[in-house]
């Protein structure tokens, strides 16, 4: 084994996906998977995930565990949702090693236009669903003494707000707030949460969110002049889920925008 595979190693880890239908997150688990990690995509579209499911398999062929990917239904609202999701990932595959929090909505709107209940489901989607998740899955590895690895999908917009995003803007600072504070919280029990937070990256969601003004005002805000590419997340998360790469990092906001987060002028 080479120095660099010594230290990423995660082969025969097993990592749930929530959120892993999406576009961020399911290259996350292809690259995971291509890593030899064996990933359960969870979610509640069951179309989206037999494509996503399709594309990681397809991956076996240049090796890695993309074979034993597989997809489970869950409703992130339920807690008995994610109680059941835990139940068939462990009764499957054995064991959990690797958490990672990814679903998440948008709508904009001007401030004085939100309805509170929209405000209210942004806020339950992206902050709630990840706090409760932490929580079920967090009691299982505090429980059964297991080192794990938690990441948590933040966003920019938790940084520094984007216009007419108000509630996502404040779920995602909301879940960088908490993820430090689950991370102090386990740090003891080798239990490491992290914050992974992209800048700018084509997907379902922004598009619905972004107009033209918007996508030419990104482009000339980010250093690097391009938004991300869905692939461009997988050395981090392999990073933050090696147990030996990432051995220290917890409480982390890792940041990911082309520079967005570092410009001014
Ligand atoms: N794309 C970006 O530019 C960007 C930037 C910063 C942060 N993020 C964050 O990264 C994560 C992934 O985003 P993406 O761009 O891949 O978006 P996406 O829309 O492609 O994926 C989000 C996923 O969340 C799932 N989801 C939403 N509500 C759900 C619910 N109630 N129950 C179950 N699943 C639900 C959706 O089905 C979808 O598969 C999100 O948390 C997003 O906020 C994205």
């Amino acid at each position: 084994m080479s120095y660099i595979d010594k230290l990423y190693d995660l082969e025969g880890k097993v990592a749930v996906v929530i959120g892993g239908t999406g576009e961020l997150c399911s290259h996350m688990a292809l690259g995971l998977a291509k890593a030899g990690v064996e990933v359960v995509l969870a979610g509640r579209n069951e179309d989206k995930a037999e494509r996503r499911i399709d594309m990681i398999q397809a991956s076996a062929l240049e090796g890695g565990a993309g074979d034993k990917a597989y997809f489970v239904a869950t409703d992130l609202m339920e807690k008995g949702s994610l109680y059941a999701l835990l139940d068939i990932v462990i009764e499957r595959s054995g064991k959990i090693d690797i958490l990672i929090n990814g679903a998440g909505v948008n709508t904009t709107k001007p401030l004085l236009e939100i309805p509170t209940e929209d405000f209210q489901t942004i806020l339950d989607i992206n902050l709630t669903a990840t706090f409760q998740a932490c929580q079920v899955f967090g009691q299982y590895f505090l429980e059964h003494g297991t080192p794990a690895s938690i990441i948590n999908l933040g966003s920019i917009a938790g940084i520094t707000p984007v216009s007419n995003s108000f509630a996502y803007s404040a779920s995602k600072a909301a879940v960088h707030n908490l993820t430090k504070n689950f991370a102090r919280e386990w740090a003891d029990n080798d239990i490491r949460v992290n914050s992974l937070i992209p800048g700018f990256f084509p997907s379902e969601q922004n598009q619905r969110a972004l107009d033209e003004a918007h996508i030419l005002e990104i482009l000339r805000k980010t250093p690097m002049s391009r938004f991300g590419d869905s692939d461009e997340l997988i050395g981090a998360t392999l990073l933050l889920a090696s147990a030996r790469a990432g051995s220290f990092i917890t409480g982390s906001e890792f940041v990911i925008d082309g520079g967005f987060s570092s410009a001014s002028i």
